[in-house]
């Protein structure tokens, strides 16, 4: 579904004719509990004449992060409905500050639905601070406001409706800072929107063909090249670990690489985003136990990521040369499939000899990751749906992270700042001896089958395949990649879209 529209106003929000108008609402712990409503709300307060947050606090509204509380206007502004939204204590600019913001806005937006058009009047601060908070919100809005089209054959009600229009409150609507934010804010907005969509698709529907086939697509008329690689050219030119994975699937393995060079710029930096692009993971021949295995259509969002990511690039164009590989295959089991006991000759000619055929992901990713150091790649950013481990540890919002120290630094640094946390991990050697093998160069997973450090154990297999010197960072989201819970924040159900924003800031920081 497409994106709501944005605009930038400036005259006073209680005047604004709109079908709801979203304020903050500040708790206030030190004052008895009393709320305080957060800048950008102040005309609005004073046409209720001084009972806004007593009739709030009535309704059960305590400012509290995130939460949405719903008030009927009779005719005191012009907007029919409030929409008040805790922002927790006072602002100070902060990252989390911003990102209670964010998440707040997107709660809001989310809890819209059935409004055609709405107006934001949150606390942004005419000082330095400014484009940052703006940046927050707009990407809250958007990100809260997203709904999959979806296959339902039934129109569906007019009041599930995304919201259509939103106008948000500054300071000066003619800013240029705020102007610049709001054309990066639709650019990020659609990259995610699209990452999500591939992600939320049926994994009938979105094949490795067909998943090429949409990059190939959506990459049309940007200025980025696409190249493809299918079966035939997979096979002849060696990536022994993504011809395996895809084998037993009807559906043959892609690899797509797109490349954005940035122009005027004299020997940029050189960057590669390798997604892991399993359209479906039913475990192969070590195949996985029934109950929640349709959440395995989610296994491609690290290269649904890669491809939203390329496409912000393309539209942002930062001064840096960023490559993008997404590593696609389908691992079912089959007469044709790859079996525990196989030996695999990757493209950087390292054997590995498979145990379990569902570490699937790290047999398709080394492949893409030696590709990308052979194409000259100095800094390698990873994202993977690696390991039920990363979950396990971390839980369904925190991104594990390893690699080389100035990569996991950079893509922590970018992460905390966009609100996609994520967590440096170990790589520790006893976790590589665990996985030396007897007859190839390196076991797939640990030898002995032991699921002690888990995560870390696709971190180092996948350490064999980044070139020496490379630069390179890891990212498993097995849990934050997909939202099977209730939606949350600018969180909706199903593809978050994490790390796209992530990786943006990353490749900006590197300028
Ligand atoms: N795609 C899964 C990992 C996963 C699990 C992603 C849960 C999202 C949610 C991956 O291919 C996998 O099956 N990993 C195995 C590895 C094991 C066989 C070494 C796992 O985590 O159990
Ligand atoms: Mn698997
Ligand atoms: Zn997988």
């Amino acid at each position: 579904m497409s994106q709501p529209s944005l605009s930038l106003v400036d005259t006073d929000p209680a005047e604004l004719v709109v079908d709801a108008i979203v304020i903050g609402l500040h708790s206030q712990p030190d004052e008895g509990g009393a709320l305080l409503p957060a800048a950008g709300a102040e005309s609005i307060a004073a046409a209720f004449d001084g009972k806004l947050t007593s009739t709030l606090a009535l309704l059960g509204a305590s400012g509290a992060p995130g939460e949405v509380t719903k008030l009927a206007t009779l005719g005191t502004i012009a907007a029919p409905l409030i929409v008040a939204v805790g922002l927790g204590d006072e602002p100070s600019g902060s990252a989390p500050e911003r990102e209670k913001l964010r998440r707040g806005t997107g709660a809001a937006v989310r809890a819209l639905a059935g409004s055609a058009t709405v107006a934001l009047a949150l606390p942004v601060p005419d000082d330095q601070d400014a484009p940052g908070v703006l940046r927050a919100i707009l990407e809250g809005a958007l990100l809260g406001g997203y709904r999959f089209a979806g296959y339902k054959t039934k129109a569906q009600p007019r009041r599930r409706d995304p919201v259509a229009a939103l106008q948000v409150h500054v300071p000066d609507a003619a800013d240029a800072a705020a102007g610049a934010e709001v054309t990066r804010a639709e650019i990020v907005g659609r990259s995610v929107r699209l990452a999500r969509d591939w992600v939320n698709m049926a994994p009938n529907e979105l094949r490795p063909p067909q998943f090429a086939d949409a990059v190939v697509a959506a990459v049309q008329g940007t200025g980025l090249q696409v190249e493809v690689l299918g079966l035939e050219e997979l096979r002849s030119a060696g990536y022994g670990g993504i011809v395996a994975v895809g084998q037993g699937s009807e559906a043959p393995p892609r690899l797509v690489k797109i490349t954005y060079v940035p122009e005027g710029v004299s020997s940029p930096k050189k960057v590669a985003l390798v997604g892991k692009g399993i359209t479906f993971d039913t475990g192969g021949i070590s195949i996985k136990p029934t109950a929640g295995m349709w959440e395995m259509k989610s296994d491609m969002a690290g290269a649904a990521a890669i491809g939203g990511a390329m496409l912000a690039i393309a539209a942002l164009k930062p001064p840096v040369a960023v490559s993008g590989y997404l590593a696609m295959a389908e691992n079912m089991p089959s007469g044709s499939s790859y079996r525990p006991g196989d030996v695999i000759t990757m493209f950087n000619g390292k054997r590995v000899e498979v145990f379990n055929t569902d570490a699937e992901g790290r047999m398709v990713l080394g492949d893409a990751i030696a590709r990308a150091c052979a194409d000259g790649a100095e800094y390698v950013f990873e994202v993977s749906t690696l390991t039920g481990g990363q979950v396990v540890a971390l839980g369904k919002r925190i991104a594990g992270l390893m690699g080389s120290a100035d990569a996991v630094e950079l893509i922590r640094a970018a992460g905390d700042r966009v609100g996609e946390p994520a967590w440096p991990m170990p790589l520790p050697d006893e976790v590589r001896k665990g996985m030396e093998s007897d007859i190839a160069d390196i076991c797939q997973t640990n030898n002995a089958m032991d699921r002690a450090g888990h995560m870390l154990q696709g971190g180092v297999f996948l350490r064999e395949f980044v070139a020496d010197g490379v630069e390179w960072a890891h990212i498993d989201i097995a849990g934050p990649g997909y939202n099977a819970g209730e939606a949350h924040g600018h969180w909706t159900k199903g593809g978050t879209g994490v790390p796209v924003r992530t990786l943006l800031q990353a490749v900006e920081d590197l300028t």
